[in-house]
């Protein structure tokens, strides 16, 4: 929620923040600006809309100009417009800010503020934290020496002075006129790390921002603040208190980031599954022996294989790829699970017994519902295991151990490729327990064999992109759709609900089928699209029947089979559609049967002329409440 980007270096920066803007574009992109450093002044640029309004704004670039820190929003507190565009400056003039999260306690500061004389043009929270600083800065002013502790300068106490009276979440790029080569960063909960280029120093929310210039970066950990100047960087605590940090690798390149020929990122994405499982399972899964070994948990094996109660818990995607998971544990291992939204965890006082273990699942890493329901478990006294994506993300850090996707950077908002990686390490976990708990060898070796071979069967269904794209031609005008499935396809049907709502923008409701009869049934109208999924499986017969029923009442059906089933044409009328997947054991069919939900919502939200990488309101990780 929110990119920030700031640069110190030799080189122009406002080309080099324009361009760490655009790669941060998918965290908002309602409104943007930079603030440039140069003869004692703060020049700051901002306009409502994306990062191109921006561009439209600005001068030429002045080679001059070494220095400045860079915004796009996705707005919190006041509308998406210019005025309330970051950076914002104090009431002095003298401090800028861009900051990326949320302060609670922004009223009574403001108040406290206008009391001591502040002014104030925006309805942020952000503008806030340059009053608190600008204010701060200007006490240290009137009383120097009796304030400052060694180490410091004005600047960077006023900084930490302020940065103690904030409630809620901070990732925070901070310049001020009287320093015009210092640049301080500070991190509570949203993400920041300050990449080290050659000669250049690039602070961002996002690696996407730095990789461009350096893969070299240290990562700052919550309540930590870095200032950076042309002759070096120092890490301390918003106390005071000098940390020393780990210089990591950055992991991914920047050709992963670049739509690569793609039309759009959720295209490229949906179209690197195969690659993206083969990387998650490799070096996971022996073709050998048969054998799953994650090794980022394997400690927790013994724990797992005892546990009496596992907890899934994630947001959106997320949680859709928990509800897989739950059945994989449930059928294979025979472990009482259930699936939680990671939002509404922590405030239903949950029940944690002894040897219960919860699992958390993010792409991001960063989701703050997920985190905060990660911290309430711990709290609780659960072990806590993540499967995230991003490495060294905030939900990697705070569980116990966990296993990551390596399914490479996601940028599409919709989340395609993380939701198939998942699914595929809880399934891979799901067997390894099942080995140990429930299922024979034999079981447990067939499924890890047929799992190895899902990424060649996701190659095949995404030949169908075409034909699929078609589907979503002939159905393009109407603005209701159910998806429909049961079992393991149930929360596939929920996913295609979400995809096509979030990127179409058509409202559609995911349920399983056999659920239809006790209300929603009513929505059937002549021609309305109900997708169903209808793969090989215990309740194929039984969906049959749930397909009957809509074309009874004249719905359209968009149905995913199996290839090779002769019967479903059977239950079809000539303005109905057939999708197939190649067979596969039920346990692993969601991984299967996303896929062509993903390219339906793809193409619809195309035909219908939408953004698909920037839908309206969203924004790629939710880092607020
Ligand atoms: O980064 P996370 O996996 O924690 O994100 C969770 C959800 O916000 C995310 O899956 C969201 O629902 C996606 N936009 C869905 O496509």
């Amino acid at each position: 929620m929110c990119g920030i980007v700031a640069y110190l270096g030799k080189k122009a920066a406002q080309p080099i923040l324009i361009e760490g803007l655009k790669r941060l574009e998918y965290r908002g992109y309602d409104s943007a600006g930079i603030a440039l450093l140069g003869g004692g002044a703060i020049r700051i640029k901002k306009t409502g809309g994306r990062i191109a309004s921006l561009e439209q704004i600005l001068d030429e670039a002045d080679p001059a100009e070494t220095f400045g820190i860079g915004h796009t929003r996705w707005a919190t507190h006041g509308r998406p417009n210019t005025v309330n565009a970051h950076p914002h400056a104090d009431y002095t003039g003298k401090i800028a800010v861009v900051h990326n999260g949320i302060i609670e306690n922004y009223g009574t500061l403001k108040t406290w503020l206008a009391n001591e004389g502040a002014t104030f043009t925006s309805e942020t929270d952000t503008e806030i934290i340059a009053a608190l600083i600008g204010y701060f800065y200007a006490k240290c002013a009137e009383d120097e020496a009796g304030i400052l502790h060694g180490n410091q300068n004005k600047f960077e106490w006023s900084v930490q002075r302020a940065l103690r009276e904030l409630h809620g979440t901070f990732g925070l790029a901070i310049v001020c006129s009287d320093f015009p080569d210092l640049l301080i960063g500070a991190k509570k909960g949203s993400p920041l790390l300050l990449g080290l280029g050659e000669n250049e120093y690039i602070l961002a929310s996002d690696a996407a921002a730095i990789v461009e210039h350096t893969t070299q970066a240290i990562y700052l950990a919550d309540n930590e603040m870095v200032t950076i100047s042309p002759e070096g960087f120092h890490t301390k605590t918003i106390d005071n208190i000098t940390v020393t940090k780990d210089l990591q690798q950055i992991e991914f390149s920047l050709e992963q980031i670049e739509l690569g020929g793609f039309s759009h990122h959720m295209l490229k994405e949906i179209f690197e599954q195969p690659r993206a499982l083969a990387t998650c399972m490799g070096g996971r899964i022996d073709p050998q022996n048969h054998r799953i070994k994650l090794g980022g948990i394997a400690s927790y094996l013994r724990e797992l294989t005892r546990t009496k109660r596992l907890i899934l818990t994630g947001c959106g995607t997320a949680f859709h790829a928990a509800l897989v998971g739950e059945f994989l544990f449930e059928q294979l291992a025979r472990i009482p699970a259930e699936t939680e939204y990671a939002s509404e965890f922590r405030y239903r006082n949950p029940i944690i017994e002894d040897g219960t273990v919860v699992i958390a699942i993010s792409q991001s890493g960063e989701t703050l519902d997920t985190l905060a329901a990660v911290e309430e478990a711990k709290e609780r006294g659960a072990t806590v295991l993540g499967v995230v994506n991003v490495v060294g993300s905030a939900i990697a850090r705070a569980t116990d151990a966990g296993v990551y996707l390596h399914a490479g950077p996601e940028v599409g908002v919709a989340s395609t490729k993380a939701f198939t990686a998942q699914v595929t390490v809880l399934t891979m976990l799901a067997i390894e327990l099942g080995r140990r708990k429930h299922i024979s060898s034999d079981q447990a070796d067939g499924l890890t064999d047929e799992l190895a071979c899902v990424p060649e069967k996701v190659d095949v269904i995404l030949e169908q992109s075409e034909r699929i794209r078609n589907i979503a031609a002939s159905n393009i005008d109407r603005d209701n759709w159910l998806f429909l499935g049961r079992g393991f396809n149930y929360p596939v049907a929920l996913e295609g609900a979400l995809k096509l709502k979030e990127i179409s923008y058509i409202h559609a409701e995911g349920l399983p089928a056999a659920e239809m009869k006790h209300g929603p049934i009513a929505l059937i109208v002549d021609g309305m699209p109900a997708v169903f999924i209808a793969t090989a499986g215990p309740q194929y017969d039984k969906i049959l029947g749930n397909i009957a029923e809509v074309r009874a009442r004249g719905g359209t059906i968009i149905v995913v089979a199996t290839e090779g089933d002769e019967n479903i044409a059977s239950v079809l009328g000539p303005t109905d559609h057939l999708i197939t997947i190649p067979e596969a054991p039920e346990h692993l069919q969601p991984i299967l049967t996303v896929v062509p939900l993903q390219l339906l919502a793809y193409h619809a939200a195309v035909l219908r002329g939408h953004d698909v990488d920037k839908p309206r309101n969203l924004a790629k990780s939710v880092t607020v409440e």
